[in-house]
């Protein structure tokens, strides 16, 4: 397996590019590949191994796919087959995203249950709720969903579930809705610019979506859609992880391409911590001229903090001056990095879904294991700002979500390299 070796103690300073949202392309994707019959070029794709393995699903399903410098070209032949593989789904969650499509376009999906995963139970029962909703039959059976149908038609569907909106479900009905007869409305349905895009991409094809960015979706559902030719939105996650390794690195960087309007909350707190932020048309200029000041963290859906930048604040609070709490809202085993961080010298005790953290002056490389997407992004940044050397084993959670990290973060002067596997890369479930 791929390792990271990193020595720490370097400000980072230059342009670092952020690549097209992971979050965003995984439906897009499903939806230009099982949609409609017509080809579809997608642009801002980025290089990443959990895209790798939806295209794989869909090429189960009888597409063709080629991707070449951040182009996907996308020609969606002989969809008749309907089933995929618990090989392939248990590779990636977000693989469910096939279901919705498959059933409005098909009249039936067989998916496999994609379970849970490193960041806790990962349930799927507002999917199935929707679906059901817009008259799908669905069975369980042999670890795989079943689900049939005449025709969907459109009603009124409620996809708040108990930890808030989930953008799973949202962008899986959607999908399931702009083939469906007559109208649907989502409420309680998720606001993340992910879905902004995803229904953008939808209304390009032919779709009538609105209401997307609000917590009430319509949707009027149409007979037929176009192959489009379509830009990804830039990643916010990815455009934060770098903004946080700009601050502990006391970094002067440039991130281009980040959107100040997708990441409101994360700037704000960004900001009572003492990082300096100049929004300019093309991204976003960070300094940190002061020391970091501890800042109280919790989680939730958009436009709350993102869960997907918990883990990384939690290691800006680490080498904070003082006190803070992260509390973790929309998932129940999202602090799998803190034990890694503790490893580092950091002071960091878990009570429940909140995480009491108590700045130390610095941390110290050591060798590390990445055990999940973010919270390998968060032993990365604490590789760059802690003395000495950090070794991060099982980097291919890394792989999953940031195109070439290491490269982006090295063009600003980080002392960052790769030790490749023996063997070919590994693929795991996450
Ligand atoms: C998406 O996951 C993202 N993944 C996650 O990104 C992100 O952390 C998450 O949204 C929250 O923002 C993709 O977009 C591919 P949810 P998703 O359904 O859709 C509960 C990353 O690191 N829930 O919004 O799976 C669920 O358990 C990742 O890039 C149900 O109860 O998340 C959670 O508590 C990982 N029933 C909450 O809703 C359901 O049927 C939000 O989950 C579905 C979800």
């Amino acid at each position: 397996m791929d390792k990271l070796i990193i020595q720490g103690g370097r400000r980072l300073n230059g342009t670092v590019s952020v690549s097209g949202s992971k979050n965003a392309a995984l439906p897009i994707i499903v939806a230009a590949t099982i949609l409609t019959e017509q080809p579809s070029t997608l642009r801002n794709v980025p290089d990443l191994m959990d895209l790798e393995t939806l295209c794989h699903v869909l090429e189960g399903l009888g597409a063709r796919l080629q991707f070449e410098k951040g182009t996907l070209l996308i020609e969606p032949i002989d969809q008749k087959t309907y089933q995929t593989p618990y090989e392939l789904v248990r590779k990636m969650r977000a693989s469910i995203y096939v279901l919705g499509p498959l059933v409005t376009k098909l009249g039936q999906a067989k998916v496999s249950f994609p379970g849970g995963c490193a960041i806790g139970p990962r349930p799927v029962d507002l999917h199935l709720k929707g679906l059901e909703a817009l008259g799908t039959t669905i069975e369980i059976e042999g670890g795989y969903i079943l689900a049939k149908t005449n025709q969907l038609i459109g009603t009124e569907i409620g996809l708040k579930g108990t930890n808030g909106s989930s953008v799973g479900a949202t962008a899986n009905i959607m999908m399931a809705a702009v083939l469906a007869k007559g109208t649907t409305t989502i409420q309680g349905a998720a606001c993340e610019p992910e879905i902004v895009d995803l229904a953008n991409f939808l209304n390009e094809m032919g779709a009538q979506v609105s209401g997307a960015g609000t917590t009430n979706i319509t949707i009027h559902g149409t007979k037929e859609l176009n192959g489009v030719d379509y830009t990804i939105i830039p990643d916010r996650i990815e455009a934060g992880t770098f903004m946080v390794a700009g601050a502990i690195t006391k970094g002067n960087i440039f991130i281009s391409n980040a959107i100040q309007k997708h990441m409101e909350a994360l700037t704000e707190t960004l900001c009572q911590i003492g990082v300096q932020l100049d929004w300019q048309d093309k991204g976003v200029h960070i300094t940190t001229p002061n020391p970091l000041a501890p800042v109280n963290v919790s989680t939730g859906v958009y436009p709350k903090f993102p869960t997907d930048m918990q883990a990384q604040f939690v290691l800006l609070n680490s080498i904070a001056r003082g006190t803070a709490t992260i509390t973790e809202t929309v998932f129940d085993n999202r602090f799998m990095h803190v034990q890694e961080l503790q490893r580092m010298g950091a002071q960091i005790e878990i009570r429940g879904n909140t995480v009491f953290v108590r700045g130390v002056d610095h941390l110290s490389g050591a060798q590390v294991m990445a055990t999940d997407l973010r919270a390998s992004a968060c032993l990365v940044l604490a590789g760059l700002v802690a003395e000495g050397e950090t070794a991060i084993d099982r980097i291919y959670h890394i792989d999953r979500g940031y195109e070439s990290i290491e490269e982006k973060l090295a063009q600003c002067g980080a002392h960052i390299r790769r030790i490749p596997a023996p063997s070919a890369r590994i693929s795991v479930a996450g």
